[in-house]
């Protein structure tokens, strides 16, 4: 056995399962998680599949005080003839070393994390659903877990992957959401970290969040923090406008998240010959637009969110409608077909959907 073999640990106890109409986002957790350590000096060391518990950590863990950490957010499917795919998840482990990357955390291998969470899939195929919308949300993570106050990189780290099987990450699911433009609070700037998945872009969110749902928006729509003219990106999606037949997208610009989801539907909207930019889009342009009559789509991007319609935008005192408050054509067939693409229920010309192999496990 390698320092690189995952150890599995089997669960005498079985969680009952919730009913696949009656799931939420990310509240249950399945029987199983993967685990791996970090000590500097031994490097990554002992993957394991373990029953899902708690872990008891020292209160001077670094991740406790300057939130030294990183997530992905992926997804399994289960298809209609019952094989549990993955969706492009190399390109969340290439991205969460990315994320690694900017916030002094060692790099990990790649393939080892694939390996582990198709063996930890495997064991817990029976918690992936199968009802339309469903999915099994999963969500690999690493914490800096060495005791210390001093500011500097730990020097040891825990990587866990846990599991959850979800429905829409919106109450109302692909209905439309209406987001509030945040004028105030900045998510990210050119050179910090908004182009990581890291917790404390999230957590710093959360002010205007609260301040967006007062006025009845489910999210914020992020501008650049220099000029607060350019739009960035939504809470938990990127974001795509329909102007005029053409589809504009805020180009990366070393603020925004580089969304697997947003990739995706641009190589889609490519294959179907629908002109798709990556540029710098105003505010001003997007509410010009919709005074015009030109406005004709906006729709987010996210592994959680999926394709989620815009419905409204409110920005200062004003305020538009997109679409009549309805989805529109193109945000409902790239829903279909990228949903269609995940369930293996559309043929996968990109090649991204990757099966699970059932292997058994005493
Ligand atoms: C995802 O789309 O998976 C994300 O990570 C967004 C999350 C903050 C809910």
């Amino acid at each position: 056995m390698t320092e690189n073999t995952i150890k599995v640990l089997l669960s005498d106890e079985r969680k009952e399962k919730p009913q696949d109409d009656s799931l939420q986002f990310g509240k249950v957790f399945t029987d199983h998680m993967f685990v791996m350590d970090y000590m500097e000096g031994k490097g990554w060391h002992n993957p394991q599949i373990i029953p899902y518990q708690p872990i008891t950590l020292d209160p001077a863990c670094m991740v406790f005080h300057y939130g030294q950490t990183v997530f992905e957010g992926m997804k399994a499917y289960r298809t209609k003839d019952n094989r549990i795919v993955l969706f492009r998840p190399e390109k969340n482990f290439e991205r969460l070393n990315q994320s690694n990357d900017r916030m002094c955390i060692p790099q990990f291998d790649e393939e080892l994390a694939l390996e582990g969470l198709k063996r930890l899939i495997e064991i817990e195929k029976d918690w992936v659903p199968s009802a339309p919308g469903t999915s099994l949300y999963i969500r690999p993570f690493i914490i800096a877990t060495e005791p210390f106050l001093g500011v500097s990189a730990s020097d040891r780290y825990k990587f866990m992957i846990i599991l959850s099987p979800v429905g829409a990450y919106y109450k109302g699911g692909i209905n439309p959401v209406k987001i509030t433009v945040e004028n105030q609070y900045v998510r990210s700037v050119k050179g910090g970290t908004g182009t990581a998945k890291t917790g404390g872009n999230y957590s710093a969110s959360l002010k205007a969040q609260e301040l967006a749902a007062k006025n009845g928006s489910s999210q914020v729509l992020w501008l650049d923090a220099l000029e607060k003219k350019y739009v960035e990106e939504v809470g938990a999606m990127n974001i795509f406008f329909k102007i005029n037949g053409e589809v504009i997208t805020p180009m990366l610009n070393g603020s925004i998240l580089p969304g697997v989801t947003r990739n995706s539907i641009i190589e889609l909207l490519k294959h179907w010959n629908i002109p798709v930019s990556e540029r710098r889009i105003s505010i001003e342009e997007v509410f010009e637009a919709s005074e015009k009559g030109q406005l004709e789509e906006v729709f987010g991007t996210g592994t959680a969110a999926v394709i989620s319609p815009v419905g409204g935008l409110v920005w200062g005192d004003k305020e538009i409608v997109v679409n009549g408050n309805q989805t529109g054509e193109l945000s409902l067939k790239l829903y279909n077909t990228l949903t269609g693409i995940q369930n293996g229920d559309i043929e996968d010309p990109f090649n991204w959907v990757q099966e699970v192999g059932m292997h058994t496990y005493a």
